[in-house]
């Protein structure tokens, strides 16, 4: 299933009247299209579970919205108006990725904000080469491609973004106050519920284009499917008797785009409301890099969104590497070491 601007204005235009009968001509107008064009995009609606009745003469009424948490012009509508991203949505019941599928999808085209979600992946990829399993019926798993106006070095930056954003939209969706570990994982009670795969690329001055993959845990998987890290998995399933799906990703987007447009013109706001926002900052923590640990004091978070540790006298910064915590917040512990 998958949805385009023209779509999302008219299922906008049903979902702010929802009792009125909009006669096909009022809508041709108000979307500057045919009435015939109309009638097609109805019939599309309908296909993607929208009950809309057809009163001959007199035009069309919505009667309900689909049942199906992620419609994709049910979710395109629910988005803020003025959301840059989302306005091309695919959802897919299986996917190998939803990583390769938007890169595929938005290097075709012009779009900027293209949104892939997957009900399953087969072949879903975590941060540093490890696999993500995403079982259907578990999870939220979707990507999003679009082209900042950035300098190669800020995707760590865009990274700490779509945490933040992350973390707000599930905390505004849901009510559910998540923590956020550098660089982007998201905890609940310690645990990790999401997680967050940044890549770009790009020539010498700009990033050309940039893929950010979300995937959420929603309900725990059979027993029978293992993944490495599960056992240390939280499910929002846990805090809330329903998730709907939709309303996650979009109270999502329109936070992670005001973001990545904010690191354009103000990255310094972007990084003061990361760095109180993120949980790490004041921790013991373990810093596992590829090869080596680092047991430390997380003390800042840099200019380019790298952690700055201090392992005794010395401070270290990390640019890439998975943290454990290792104490509750706000320890004075300043002692470290290497491993
Ligand atoms: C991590 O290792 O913490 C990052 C996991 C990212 C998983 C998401 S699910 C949607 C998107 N598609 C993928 O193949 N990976 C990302």
């Amino acid at each position: 299933m998958k949805t385009r601007p023209l779509k999302i204005a008219m299922s906008r235009l049903f979902m702010e009247s929802p009792e009125a009968v909009l006669s096909g001509e009022f809508i041709a107008g108000a979307l500057s299209i045919s009435r015939q064009s109309v009638w097609r995009i109805v019939q599309e609606l309908v296909d993607e579970g929208f009950a809309i009745e057809t009163l001959p003469q007199k035009g069309y009424r919505l009667l309900s919205a689909p049942l199906y948490d992620l419609a994709p012009s049910h979710l395109g509508a629910r988005l803020l108006r003025d959301c840059p991203w989302g306005g091309d949505i695919a959802v897919h019941d299986s996917l190998p990725s939803t990583q390769e599928e938007a890169k595929r999808l938005g290097r075709s085209g012009e779009t900027d904000g293209l949104v892939v979600i997957a009900e399953e992946q087969t072949r879903g990829r975590g941060r540093r080469d490890r696999s993500w399993v995403s079982p259907k019926g578990t999870g939220l798993y979707f990507s999003v491609y679009f082209r900042p106006k950035l300098y190669p070095g800020a995707l760590q930056l865009v990274n700490l973004a779509a945490g933040l954003a992350v973390m707000e939209g599930v905390e505004r969706s849901l009510g559910v106050a998540l923590s956020l570990k550098w660089p982007n994982d998201l905890l609940l009670r310690g645990k990790k519920i999401c997680g967050i795969l940044s890549e770009a690329s790009s020539d010498s001055e700009v990033i050309r284009d940039c893929c950010t993959g979300i995937g959420l845990n929603i309900a725990p998987p059979e027993a029978k499917i293992a993944r490495e890290g599960l056992e240390n998995a939280a499910y929002l399933a846990a805090s809330v008797d329903e998730v709907d799906r939709g309303a996650l990703v979009a109270a999502i987007l329109p936070l992670f785009a005001g973001y990545v447009a904010e690191l354009v013109t103000n990255a310094a706001a972007v990084l003061s409301r990361y760095r109180l926002a993120c949980d790490t900052l004041g921790r013991l923590v373990t810093v596992h890099t590829d090869g080596e640990i680092f047991r430390g004091t997380a003390v800042e978070i840099g200019s380019s969104g790298e952690l700055v540790l201090a392992l005794g006298d010395e401070r270290r910064a990390f640019y890439a590497a998975d943290v454990v915590h290792a104490t509750p917040a706000a320890t004075t512990e300043q002692d470290g070491e290497r491993e």
